[in-house]
């Protein structure tokens, strides 16, 4: 059974005795879950073939599924990766510490298994003070997927770690709430052009900013819920996903509320047992919030759509309170893809599995 451990997310020093013995199990080849500033990370010594092994079953990830590897400064990417071009000097120079992964060509030192036999590694300098501290207390980058069981909603915090891998580890360090939210973005630098894999928690208008002729093909293909398109490995549709079956209303807002609110009318009489969560924000509160007084009903707001920051933060949490709430079925909006948006789409669109629902505008005056 794991113990959580607290620790003093923005000064990791005045916690020193939980950070020593979570370095200490990294070097004994054990697992240990952290905060990052993206999600909690399922860490070991990527340097450790049998140690980075232990991530696969604790997780039951397929081994085709890459891991990332965490350090904690620039020269520690030269031990992980090798020819590291100038782009990747830039990127690393503006967006490290932070939410970019980059993908490069494998350093000898990693074994295999971290990146499935791939010729390449992703790579990132996490943004968390306690992830920075256990890299360097431990003196060895850290291979780290999300610490959920495999295809599970990611975790945002300690509990949620506990929850799927409380009885496969002994340690799990405390860092509270993740501050971005959504995993990070990974940017395949081993191709001819920059290639984005995955939005995440740096927005792709601030690459482009660095790297205008950065290709964004592979996410595309994946927004269009294109369940043919394997654009990367690890990037199967099924992922991201609470127990219960989503379903993503995109369009209009007043639309997509009308619509909301005639699924929920035709449930209520067709399920009457099903319990149904609505994973909305602020904003359509007033056309749909009195379905609260409905037990059937439980109504998740992430926030204004003019913070997607917040939204951002707060969607993994709800998803995972819809799964303790035991919810058959989840309608949920979507978000517009500006900034981070574009990563909080993204996971709704893989939780969704393709069930996503178009809207179109309507005459029709439900609210
Ligand atoms: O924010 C994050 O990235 C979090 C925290 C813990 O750092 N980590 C994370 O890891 O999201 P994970 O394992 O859940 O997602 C890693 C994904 C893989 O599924 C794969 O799509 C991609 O990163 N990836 C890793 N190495 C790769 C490689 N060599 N080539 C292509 N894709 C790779
Ligand atoms: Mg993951």
């Amino acid at each position: 059974m794991a113990r959580i451990l607290y620790v003093d997310p923005l000064h990791p020093e005045r916690t020193p005795d939980p950070i020593r013995e979570a370095a200490e199990l990294i070097q004994s080849g054990t697992l240990v879950a952290f905060p990052t500033e993206t999600v909690y990370g399922l860490g070991a010594n990527a340097y450790d073939m049998a140690a980075v092994g232990r991530i696969f079953a604790a997780k039951k990830r397929p081994t085709s599924d890459p891991v990332i590897v965490h350090v904690a400064a620039l020269e520690q990417v030269d031990q992980v990766a090798v020819s590291v071009s100038p782009v990747a000097q830039q990127l690393m120079n503006a967006f490290w510490p932070g939410a970019l992964t980059l993908i490069l060509p494998r350093g000898e030192r990693i074994p295999p298994n971290v990146s499935a036999g791939l010729p390449s590694v992703g790579v990132r300098m996490p943004a968390h003070p306690v992830a920075l501290a256990l890299i360097r207390a431990a003196g060895v980058p850290i291979a780290a997927p999300s610490a959920n069981l495999f295809s599970h909603t990611s975790p945002t915090s300690a509990h949620h770690v506990w929850r799927d891998l409380g009885d496969s580890i002994p340690l799990i360090l405390d860092g509270g709430t993740a501050p971005i939210g959504v995993e990070s973005t990974i940017l395949d630098l081993t191709g001819e052009h920059p290639q984005l894999l995955r939005p995440g928690g740096v927005p792709l208008e601030a690459i482009q900013r660095i790297i205008p002729e950065v290709r964004i093909e592979v996410v595309e293909r994946y927004a269009a819920a294109d369940q043919e398109a394997l654009p990367a490995p690890g990037m199967m549709l099924r992922h991201y996903a609470p127990r219960a079956s989503l379903h993503l209303y995109e369009g209009p807002d007043r639309a997509v509320r009308s619509s909301i609110a005639a699924t929920l009318d035709r449930l209520r009489l067709e399920k009457p047992q099903a319990r149904i969560g609505l994973l909305l924000a602020d904003e359509d509160l007033p056309a749909l919030g009195h379905y609260t007084h409905d037990s059937q009903i439980i109504i998740l707001a992430l926030g204004s759509l003019h913070d997607l920051s917040e939204a951002a933060r707060r969607l993994y949490a709800a998803l995972h309170d819809f799964d303790e709430q035991h919810v058959d079925l989840i309608l949920a909006r979507s978000f517009p893809a500006v900034g981070i948006g574009a990563a909080l789409r993204d996971r709704l669109t893989r939780a969704a599995e393709g069930k996503v629902v178009q809207v179109q505008e309507s005459s029709s005056h439900h609210e």
